[in-house]
């Protein structure tokens, strides 16, 4: 490469137009997956505090909602429910009437081309607020891969377009491909939070889904921030099991991971820009501390240039208004 003064990177800087045609990244709505919560209720949406702009909302609510979405073009919504009861074995996140099978049938009745994802856990049903049967003081593995298969179906029945594992148990990716494929529904694709890790991040969306662990924390199952080459083993391990698009979660602080499954595996990849990355940036801008379009714009195209494919945010919407400006 010839070197200063022939080769002048700035020359190349000097007009948005030049800027345009050397921009190797780019953010697009097709990029976007938009998560919701749905409560049991009428004409409801009640605000999240920690996420300003988020709302738990009831079916009627979240049918508009996901009109909204389709007219803006997003792609996809990732719903979370917010059950009316809560038991040890979280036994309406499998219940044929449970919030999220009324919510599918709801939206899927609605609104034709949304994508409708569902999280599978277990952890906004439990009462003890763990993703899995616990024993012992801790989530028994292999037990709880029946709830999940079971609530897996059970969404697919109720038109979920693709499913989202999100417990980290071993082995679930792979039993419920077996399950879907048994119930005729091998043509639904597994999203699988592959590399999730226990983070603090996630603090606000405890709040928002209810779910926060009643005792100790989910360092059994998820995993330890320290670790990258752990979280291609997962990958690995989930594409084998059936996996479609593989999931790192967060995404700010693990680009490298991100980057790493993209070019190792070269499938697609989606990346969860988690509750707690949104209430950051949403709580410095009300400060005026920082350019809230300006950051998240900054934020999410590093995301995509670290190599996710799509990305799951709270700031969907807010990012169709800011690329039409
Ligand atoms: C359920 C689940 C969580 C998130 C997505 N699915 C919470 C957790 O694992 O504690 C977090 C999403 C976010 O923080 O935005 N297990």
């Amino acid at each position: 490469m010839s070197v200063f003064p022939i080769y002048r990177p700035r020359r190349l800087r000097a007009s948005e137009n030049l800027r345009r045609l050397v921009r190797e990244t780019s953010l697009s709505v097709d990029d976007l997956i938009y998560p919701m919560f749905v409560v049991h209720g009428d004409d409801t949406a009640i605000e999240i505090s920690s996420m300003p702009g988020c709302y738990q909302y009831s079916i009627d609510r979240l049918v508009k909602a996901a009109k909204e979405l389709a007219s803006l073009g997003i792609p996809g919504t990732i719903l979370f429910g917010i059950p009316e009861t809560k038991d040890a074995l979280g036994s309406e996140a499998y219940a044929e009437d449970g919030i999220i099978q009324q919510a599918v049938r709801a939206i899927k009745d609605a609104v034709s081309d949304l994508l409708v994802i569902t999280d599978v856990c277990l952890c906004e049903y439990t009462d003890h607020g763990h993703c899995g049967i616990i024993e012992g003081g801790d989530v028994q593995n292999d037990p709880t891969l029946d709830l999940l298969v079971k609530e897996s179906v059970s969404h697919a029945r109720a038109g979920a377009d693709v499913i989202a594992p999100s417990d980290m148990m071993d082995g679930r990716v792979g039993a419920i491909r077996d399950a879907l494929d048994e119930e005729g529904y091998e043509n639904i694709p597994i999203m699988a939070y592959s590399a999730k890790y226990a983070s603090a991040f996630y603090g606000p969306f405890r709040e928002a889904a209810e779910s926060a662990p009643q005792f100790g924390d989910r360092r059994s199952y998820q995993m330890d921030p320290a670790n990258a080459e752990e979280a291609l083993r997962e990958v690995a391990l989930d594409i084998e099991e059936g996996a479609d698009i593989v999931m790192v979660k967060p995404a700010l602080s693990y680009l490298d991971v991100i980057h790493q499954v993209k070019t190792e595996f070269q499938m697609p990849v989606a990346a969860y820009n988690v509750s707690g990355e949104y209430a950051m940036i949403k709580a410095a801008a009300q400060n005026e501390w920082i350019d809230e379009k300006r950051v998240a714009l900054e934020v999410l195209t590093s995301i995509k240039r670290a190599g996710a494919d799509m990305i799951l945010t709270y700031f969907a919407k807010s990012v169709v208004e800011w690329l039409e400006i």
